[in-house]
Parts: structure tokens; sequence; C-alpha cells
């Protein structure tokens, strides 16, 4: 059997191929596991910034915040185990799962493909490109909206983090005895983690217009290539 490198050399020749195994099982999984914990993060961070009225009586009969706060906490771990698994995944699986983590940013041609697609995407072109992963203006958005913005939302959640856990915890040890001072004080890499929070929402409305329209008006499969694994192309044409 072709592997999928094999299929993508053959379309850029011009036989046509109708499906490509591209995104393996972990990569699957990590997708629809990071977006839900993105989610959860992204609406209990928003209530931990605007924090619900408070109760009267016991504090201990009135623990929603804290909920809250606990559940932004586990979403962060998932978020964190999560992406150490998809790095995981970078080194052992097909090049696709490369394709978030390495640009190529030396090579004019891709370059040009960005500015290609670029102007479908503003309804500058008429013919949709074919591509078997991502299609590069998806790829550099992925790689400078996404991936930066995911990092800096760990290391900036876990020196918040930190700080609760105290001295002598792993995350203190590892982000808040560094980050805090890089910052100034603790309110200012608050700031920062709120303004990661509307980064990676704009990238998210992005990315879901963009797969749902590429979906629709690129004749080949988008949404259920993230299900499946496989990309189907609806046409003859490479
Ligand atoms: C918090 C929400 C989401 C985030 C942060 C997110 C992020 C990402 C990232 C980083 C990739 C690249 C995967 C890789 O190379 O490993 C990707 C691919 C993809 N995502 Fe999402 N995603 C989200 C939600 C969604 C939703 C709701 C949909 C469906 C409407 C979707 C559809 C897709 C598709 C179709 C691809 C593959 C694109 C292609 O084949 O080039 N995503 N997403
Ligand atoms: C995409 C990922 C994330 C988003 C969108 C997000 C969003 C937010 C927002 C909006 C806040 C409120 C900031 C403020 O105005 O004070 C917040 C606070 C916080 N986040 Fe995140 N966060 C994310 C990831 C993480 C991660 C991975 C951790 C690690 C455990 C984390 C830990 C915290 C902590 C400790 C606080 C402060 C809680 C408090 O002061 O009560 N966050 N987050």
């Amino acid at each position: 059997m072709l592997s999928a490198q094999d299929m993508q050399e053959a379309a850029a020749h011009g036989r046509a191929v109708k499906a490509v195994y591209v995104y393996e099982a972990p990569v699957r999984l990590w997708h629809w596991v990071n977006a839900l914990a993105i989610s959860v993060l992204a609406l209990t961070g928003w209530f931990i910034a605007s924090p619900l009225p408070s109760q009267p009586g016991e504090a201990s009969a009135n623990f929603l915040m804290g909920y809250v706060r606990f559940t932004h906490f586990a979403a962060g771990y998932v978020l964190l185990a999560g992406f150490l698994g998809r790095i995981y995944w970078a080194f052992v699986g097909n090049h696709h799962a490369r394709q978030l983590f390495v640009l190529p940013l030396l090579n004019a041609g891709w370059w040009k493909e960005v500015l290609f697609e670029l102007r479908w995407y503003l309804f500058l072109e008429r013919d949709p490109k074919k591509y078997v992963g991502h299609n590069p203006l998806a790829q550099l958005a992925m790689f400078g909206l996404f991936l930066t913005t995911l990092l800096f939302m760990i290391v900036t959640g876990f020196a918040l983090y930190g700080e609760g856990a105290q001295a002598g915890s792993w995350s203190h040890a590892l982000f808040t005895s560094w980050v805090i001072p890089l910052f100034g004080q603790s309110q200012d890499v608050h700031t920062w983690h709120h303004v990661g929070l509307w980064v990676m929402l704009f990238f998210v409305m992005l990315h879901v217009y963009a797969a749902l329209r590429e979906d629709i008006m690129s004749r080949q499969s988008l949404v259920s290539t993230m299900l499946s694994g496989w990309r189907m192309f609806k046409d003859d044409k490479p």
C-alpha cells in the first residue's frame, strides 16, 4: 500500500487519488480532548476573572467558585497531559503528526501557497488547491496562533497554580519561581493569562469557520478527516 507521502506525490504529479489516511488515532483523540479541555478552561477562566456574586451563609455551603476553580485546574492538567502525549506522537507518528510543530519557513514555494490560500479564503481565487495534510495557511495559524498560545497558557497557568500549591511543589519549582518575577508580579501574570484566553478564542473562531468552509467549498473532506483519519477527495482533480 502506498504511504500518505507517496499518495501526495502521486497527487502532485496529476494522478487522481480518492482517499488518503492522514491523521492517526492519537492525533485525532488529542484534537478532540484538547478542544474539550480548552472549552472548559475558557468558560471556567471567564468565571474566575468575573466571579458570580458572593452568597450569604457558611462558606462551606457556598463552594461554587471553588468548584469552578477546581474544574479549571483539572482541565489544565488534562491539557498538559494531552500536549505531552501529542509531542511524543510527533516523534513516533507519521509525517503529518509533525506538521503542527515544524514550519518550512525557508521554502519560498510554501510561502507562495500561504498567499494563495489567503486569496482563496478571501474569495479571490476560484479553484481550491488540494492538500493531504494541513494547507500552508492553516499550518501557519496552527503554529503561530495556536501552538505558541497553548505553550504560553500552560506556562502562565501553572505559574499561577504553583502560587497556590506553594514552594516545594513541582509547578512552583518549574514555573512560578521564574515566571512571576519575569512578568513583575502575580497580577501581571493574571492579566496576560487572561489576554491569552482571547487570543485562543480568536484562533478557535477562525479555525472552526475555516474547517467548515473548506469542508463545503474545497471539494475535500475536513471535519470527517479529524474523526476517521481519512481525507476524501470529492472530484477527480488531484
Ligand atoms: C478549542 C477548539 C479547537 C482547537 C484548539 C483546535 C485545534 C486544532 C489544531 C491544533 C489542529 C491541528 C492538529 C494537528 O496537526 O495535530 C486542528 C485540526 C483540525 N481541526 Fe481543530 N480545534 C478545535 C476545534 C475544532 C472543531 C470544533 C472542529 C470542527 C468543526 C475542528 C476541525 C478540525 C479539522 C477538520 C482539522 C484538520 C484540518 C486539516 O485537515 O487540515 N476543530 N485543530
Ligand atoms: C487555553 C487554556 C486556558 C485558558 C483559556 C485559561 C483562562 C483563564 C482565565 C481567563 C483566567 C482568569 C485570569 C484573571 O483575569 O485573573 C484564568 C485563571 C487561572 N488559570 Fe487559566 N486558562 C488556561 C489554562 C490554564 C492552565 C493549563 C492552568 C494550569 C493549571 C491554569 C491555571 C489557572 C490559575 C491557577 C488561574 C488563577 C485562578 C485564581 O486566581 O483563582 N489555566 N485562566
